[in-house]
């Protein structure tokens, strides 16, 4: 990677953080009025977690933020985004609210405004409140798109002052499909019904929640962020492009087309119409309302192929697999998480946005790789992730020269943490945590990290503490 190249390509006012989520990394899941959330109950269930590891504990971030925004500081971070637990905000998903909760992530902030580190708050990342599940069914029910709006409302009216860049849910397909009809995620069910109708009602509940945004902190910046995740046909066969086409609609387009066309893609509507979920008019005037951004997480692609004995979809896909470690073949490379290391697929969902999509303002919300990281000598040398991560950036630069409207990038993740079906077992941190005894080690990455932001930002403003101190 070429650094002057990419400081021309990259802008002044170009963002660098790293992001987390509530559930993954905060602990403290039963003090100060939580709420359940359906990871807790998740997770005490039998067979659904590597190693029956939960988030009970997690990175304790709950008590040990104001050092891990020392951290932050240390990696010369413009940004930071994390999730606000809805459990936390509302024990029962709605009705009371719980000023501890509230207090804390007013506390956080205040912390990272203070440090001149800006916050970027995502709404919604998979912890539905267990009592509004056992109420209404979680997203299944449609009057959730409203509740969710609500609590939004309650958080955006609190931290409205402090927050001015707020991401609405945190891909709703994983949280659809994953949570609904694969059941590896939290609340574990297999239904393609379920999963349509989660899919539908949160993105209603986008919708809903900008509005309030809109209302209540018309100042703010406000978008979704979804996961875009390239499917190639495993050969060069008809069906298997068709299953790769099929398999584009299904994992991204689904997203997309209804939040900048208004109407879901045809192919999976074909292949799916008996579990179609009901659209009312209205529904997607409001989803496809105008948004300011749009996050993108991307980690990979996966292979597509025709298999006519699965059920409706009639197409199986690579890259379902979790892998027990990382691995090299055919001169490819895999991440421990199985998933092929392949740096022009950030190229390529930059350039849908950027020709199917009307080019709208992007930020990379979550972009990283978990390898097997080990210790030695109080150091973590973890060069595959610094490659990975050149690698990546630079196509964010290219594509952006190319006129992609990239404004920043986050490292998945800031800290090692609890990464969902995986347990504690895969390390996506640029730090290293020992959950031991919750020391936190910068790995090479890190380090790397913070001074290619020092570089890069070099001849602005000297990034001193007062001088990056952001300004609402
Ligand atoms: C994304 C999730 C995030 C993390 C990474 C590895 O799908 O948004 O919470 O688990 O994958």
């Amino acid at each position: 990677m070429n650094l002057d190249q990419l400081q021309k390509m990259l802008s002044k006012d170009f963002i660098f953080g790293a992001s987390t989520s509530a559930y993954q990394i905060e602990g403290a899941t039963k003090v100060d009025g939580r709420g359940a959330s359906i990871w807790d109950e998740f997770t005490q269930k039998k067979g659904k977690i590597a190693g029956g590891h939960t988030g009970e504990i997690a990175c304790d971030h709950y008590h040990r933020y104001p050092s891990d925004i020392k951290i932050m500081q240390q990696l010369n971070l413009d940004a930071y985004r994390f999730s606000i637990s809805w459990p936390r905000i509302l024990p029962q998903g709605e009705g009371s609210i719980n000023q501890a909760g509230l207090d804390f992530y007013k506390k956080l902030i205040d912390n990272l405004l203070e440090a001149g580190i800006r916050p970027f708050v995502t709404l919604f990342h998979w912890d539905m409140p267990a009592a509004l599940y056992h109420s209404k069914g979680g997203f299944r029910h449609r009057d959730v798109s409203k509740i969710f709006a609500d609590y939004v409302e309650v958080v955006v009216k609190n931290l409205g002052d402090q927050v001015k860049d707020w991401i609405t849910i945190n891909e709703p397909f994983e949280h659809a499909a994953l949570g609904h009809f694969i059941g590896s995620h939290a609340p574990g069910h297999h239904s393609l019904g379920d999963f349509l109708k989660v899919m539908h009602h949160q993105l209603m509940g986008h919708g809903a929640a900008m509005e309030r945004i809109r209302h209540f902190s018309p100042k703010a910046k406000a978008g979704i962020t979804l996961s875009l995740t390239p499917i190639r046909p495993a050969t060069n066969s008809n069906k298997d492009q068709w299953a790769a086409k099929l398999g584009n609609q299904l994992l991204s387009y689904i997203a997309l087309d209804p939040l900048y066309k208004k109407s879901y893609p045809d192919l999976i509507q074909k292949q799916l119409r008996w579990f179609w979920p009901k659209v009312e008019p209205g529904d997607m005037d409001l989803i496809g309302q105008k948004t300011d951004f749009v996050g993108i997480n991307h980690y990979n692609c996966e292979y597509a192929s025709y298999r006519w004995y699965i059920p409706f979809l009639k197409s199986w896909f690579s890259g379902t697999k979790v892998a027990s470690s990382e691995s090299e073949r055919n001169g490819r490379r895999y991440t421990s998480m199985g998933w092929e290391v392949y740096p022009p697929g950030m190229a390529e969902v930059l350039r849908w946005l950027r020709e199917d999509y009307g080019n709208p303002s992007v930020f990379i919300t979550e972009n990283g790789a978990a390898f097997d990281d080990t210790v030695k000598a109080g150091k973590i040398s973890d060069n595959k992730r610094i490659d990975y991560l050149k690698d990546y950036l630079q196509e964010v630069a290219n594509a952006k020269k190319s006129g992609s409207q990239v404004k920043g990038y986050f490292v998945w993740s800031l800290l090692d943490n609890f990464e969902w079906a995986a347990g504690y077992n895969k390390r996506f941190g640029l730090v290293y945590v020992d959950y031991q005894n919750q020391n936190r080690i910068i790995k090479e990455s890190g380090h790397w990290y913070a001074s290619l932001i020092q570089q890069l930002k070099k001849g602005q403003e000297a990034p001193t503490t007062q001088q990056r101190s952001f300004k609402q």
